[in-house]
């Protein structure tokens, strides 16, 4: 990062066309880790991983967390795509949390230089808790708010949550991006995670066919090493472990030059998640900070 503040935005962020592989790390933020640990870990997932972003996932609502984000994202080269959490709950909360992640952004000189792009989300399409005329309304709304500063806005979405509602032609058209969750355990045609290469292609070639040649991101993308109470597959054959884990990720590895050439820049693929005390199972590494398996993934081919 410079010494100094840029002026402008204008020539920052990389080419997209670069952007395919693996980017970075979903990383979930419900702790309300403090500075020194935010410092700390996006420091070693751009260090030790080569990460080019974290994906934020749940919510903190302490006062000048979002601050601490963009600080810490900063101080380690990292660029973030933020999110407004829907939860599950279906309350009103994302509208004072979209409100303080706004004010934050307009009011933090380096909140442009380090948020790649502000998502809604989790799943606010599969969940329903706007409709998805609504919903595009508010992306088209966040757009424009955050039009001086030149931040795109896109939602955190799986290919099924726009399929059920007929394709939600009118978030597809309102996104600047698309972020998709790609997490093939819970097809029922799931059988191990390196067998699942038609399921994610399956998918892809849904966004690719009605993405209007957008970016697409792989946001939420990962295979479990264990089930848990909201972690439960879908076919008898789909296999939950550490191994499968892994495998996924190499399967992804593999697919390098595939995900360089698909159209709209590439595809770039985040790893959910950063740590099992986030989501357990999900981790690339488990509850005591040991890395679960060899984690290395290309970042070009
Ligand atoms: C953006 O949204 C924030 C929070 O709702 C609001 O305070 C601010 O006035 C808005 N800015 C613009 C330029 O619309
Ligand atoms: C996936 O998990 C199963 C069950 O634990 C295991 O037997 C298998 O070796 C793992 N990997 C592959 C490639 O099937």
């Amino acid at each position: 990062m410079p010494a100094t503040l840029p002026s402008t935005t204008n020539n920052w962020w990389c080419d997209m066309n670069t952007e395919y592989a693996f980017v970075g790390f979903s990383y979930e933020v419900t702790a309300c880790q403090d500075l020194d640990q935010l410092q700390r870990e996006f420091t070693d997932i751009r260090q030790r991983f080569k990460g080019r972003y974290i994906r934020m996932y749940g919510a903190c609502d302490r006062d000048g967390f979002y601050d601490d984000i963009i600080n810490a994202a900063w101080e380690a080269g990292l660029g973030v795509h933020a999110l407004i959490w829907f939860g599950f709950d279906g309350d009103d909360k994302w509208k004072t949390r979209r409100d303080t992640l706004f004010t934050a952004l307009h009011a933090n000189p380096k909140a442009k230089f380090v948020t790649r792009v502000v998502q809604f989300g989790s799943e606010p399409l599969f969940d329903g808790v706007l409709s998805h005329s609504e919903l595009a309304a508010q992306v088209v709304a966040a757009k424009e708010n955050l039009s001086s500063l030149g931040i795109p806005v896109t939602i955190s979405e799986m290919v099924y949550g726009y399929q059920e509602r007929g394709g939600a032609k009118d978030v597809l058209d309102a996104i600047d991006l698309i972020d998709a969750h790609m997490l093939p355990f819970f097809s029922q045609q799931a059988s191990t995670a390196s067998a699942s290469w038609p399921i994610v292609l399956n998918d892809m070639n849904w966004f690719i066919e009605n993405g209007e040649g957008k970016k697409i991101y792989l946001t939420e993308n990962g295979w479990p090493s264990v089930t848990s109470e909201g972690v439960q597959s879908n076919s008898p054959k789909a296999v939950a472990d550490i191994q499968n884990e892994s495998d996924y990720y190499k399967l992804l590895d593999s697919k390098c030059t595939y995900f360089k050439t698909v159209p709209g820049g590439g595809v770039g693929w985040f790893a959910h998640i950063y740590s099992d005390a986030m989501e357990p199972g999900y981790g690339i590494y488990n509850y005591y900070g040991n890395l679960k398996f060899v984690f290395n993934p290309a970042t070009s081919c």
